[in-house]
């Protein structure tokens, strides 16, 4: 019979650790290759903890991870994947106990975590230690190639400002418990070529608009403007000023937010995520 144990992360290195995690995500709903520098990036940005993370061993190699993101009272499974040898034999509900028991002996009192709402076997896995779910997440897309430059409107107000302002806003007045990608201190970790632009009292993050797919990685009105459809004009103003992108709203915003990118025409992608907690 084939023994399972966990190693801290920690004990690898980082380029064991990205093709583990690839390895680990193999036949993915989305393709996954993590690189040595994508990982170092995801541990920056949402302060995973490698002291905290395990690497899941059978017959003493290497078959899963488990990435952990910590701040405060609460962490964060970041990633979680068994290579796809061994799956469905067990080790996915062996090493979950392993990091519920872990997270409540460090004095934790929530784990969170987000997954595809498609994906049945993690779901069943979360479910079954009695994660429940907080609400749906969902993503959007648009391709502006098709919109004639000269019929949009550059807005002057248009104004680019510090990521870290933006994140000070995020904090103070997002949703208390915005999926940890969206939240202020996730925000405050983004960098150049990424950047920050708002329009009145909406705001927003971008990622590298040089390219041709530009993400868009947060947006927000503050709660006090009276002001209709601000949003929708800082949108609008993206994508007047960056023309022929094709723009990209990962699945990790909460389905309340959908009137804000459908009053833009973007389409709505079929992978959505569930937003899940345990509290301790
Ligand atoms: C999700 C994952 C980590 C589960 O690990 P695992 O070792 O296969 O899990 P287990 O064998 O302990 O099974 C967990 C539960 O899922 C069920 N399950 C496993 N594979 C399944 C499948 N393909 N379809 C439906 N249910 C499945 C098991 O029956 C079990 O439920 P049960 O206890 O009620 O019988 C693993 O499938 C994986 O790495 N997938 C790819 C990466 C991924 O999706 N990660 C999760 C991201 S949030």
């Amino acid at each position: 019979m084939s023994s399972l144990s966990i190693k801290p992360a920690n004990e690898f290195t980082i380029s064991q650790l990205a093709e583990l995690m690839t390895r680990s995500f193999e036949g993915y709903f989305v393709p996954v290759n993590i690189t040595g520098i994508i990982l170092l990036a995801m541990l920056r940005r949402d302060g995973i903890d490698l002291a905290s993370s395990r690497v899941i061993m059978k017959d003493d190699q290497p078959c899963g991870l488990a990435l952990i993101a910590r701040r405060g009272w609460a962490s964060r499974l970041a990633a979680m994947g068994i290579v796809s040898t061994a799956r469905n034999g067990g080790a996915g509900t062996w090493a979950m106990r392993q990091l519920i028991e872990e997270a409540g002996s460090r004095g934790e009192k929530e784990m969170l975590l987000e997954v595809i709402e498609q994906n049945t076997a993690a779901v069943k896995l979360y479910e079954k230690f009695g994660f429940s779910k907080i609400r749906r997440l969902v993503g959007y897309r648009l391709d502006t190639s098709q919109i004639d430059p000269a019929a949009v409107h550059q807005d002057q107000e248009l104004q680019e400002i510090d990521i870290r302002e933006l994140a000070r806003v995020v904090s103070y007045h997002g949703l208390e418990d915005l999926p940890w990608q969206l939240s202020g201190t996730t925000i405050a970790h983004h960098t150049p070529p990424s950047r920050a632009f708002c329009l009145k009292d909406a705001y927003c993050l971008i990622s590298n608009p040089e390219t041709t797919d530009v993400a868009i990685s947060s947006v927000l009105v503050k709660a006090r403007s009276g002001e209709a459809g601000l949003s929708g004009a800082l949108m609008r103003a993206l994508f007047a000023r960056f023309p022929n992108k094709v723009w990209h709203v990962s699945p990790v915003f909460p389905e309340e937010m959908s009137i804000i990118f459908e009053q833009v025409g973007m389409t709505r992608e079929t992978l959505s995520q569930w937003q899940m907690s345990l509290k301790f």
